[in-house]
């Protein structure tokens, strides 16, 4: 029986990767590395530190720990202030309409980011009256594709994860899901989220009504 909700945060309630790009490509522009939205995609929910290394090794760069921490704070510190533009309107179209509808329903709905600033983003939006845990990048030590986060959020739920669905747009949050032993529902192209047990091309078709429809055996 499906009794909760775990969502991913950037990408599915929001899309921050805008900020994201422009965080990195400050910081690419100032240190000569290169940088564009393509790579940018790989970024998708991945931890900061990941996501520095991956820039690094596109740029077949090696810098040591002290470095890498003081050049993803200067990025953070960039991408925090563009997050302070964020605001109740910058729902994805239908995240905050399911968030409702589970809240009527009563299901259990957690928050599965791997963002430090999760919180920051949600008040940004209004949204924190809409879970009852909220995990992220301060949660768990391990980042997606392992499944601490939504174990996290499960366990808090008081909930197993056979229990819950897990709301994803990035390939790694996908797996993360699967390996934890969630039902996904994967919201972006199939090539990216095709792995993930049901999949929309945005959040504005996820609705309440057909996820029961699909997993009809499971409510
Ligand atoms: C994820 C984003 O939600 O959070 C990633 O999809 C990002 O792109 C990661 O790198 C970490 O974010 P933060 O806010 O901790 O730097
Ligand atoms: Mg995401
Ligand atoms: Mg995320």
């Amino acid at each position: 029986m499906i009794k909760g909700f775990i969502f991913d945060l950037d990408g599915v309630i929001t899309d921050t990767a805008e900020q994201h790009f422009l965080a990195w490509k400050k910081l690419s522009d100032e240190m000569g590395w290169e940088f564009d939205r393509e790579v940018n995609e790989n970024l998708r929910g991945i931890s900061r530190m990941d996501s520095l290394r991956f820039i690094l090794d596109h740029n077949e760069i090696s810098l040591d720990d002290e470095t890498l921490v003081e050049l993803a704070t200067k990025k953070n510190v960039v991408y925090q202030d563009l997050l302070n533009d964020i605001t109740p309107e910058d729902f994805l179209p239908g995240a905050k309409e399911i968030l409702t509808h589970l809240r009527t329903e009563g299901f259990h709905v957690a928050l599965g980011s791997s963002s430090k600033n999760a919180q920051k983003v949600l008040e940004q939006l209004s949204a924190t009256g809409y879970f009852d845990v909220v995990g992220d990048g301060h949660s768990v030590t391990k980042s997606k594709p392992n499944p601490a986060i939504f174990l996290f959020g499960a366990e808090k739920l008081g909930l197993q994860p056979e229990e819950c669905i897990v709301f994803e747009d990035a390939e790694k949050g996908i797996d993360a899901a699967k390996n934890g032993g969630f039902y996904s529902v994967g919201i972006g192209p199939y090539e990216r989220v095709g792995h993930a047990h049901l999949r929309f091309d945005t959040m504005a078709e996820a609705t309440l009504f057909e996820i029961k429809s699909y997993f009809k055996d499971l409510f």
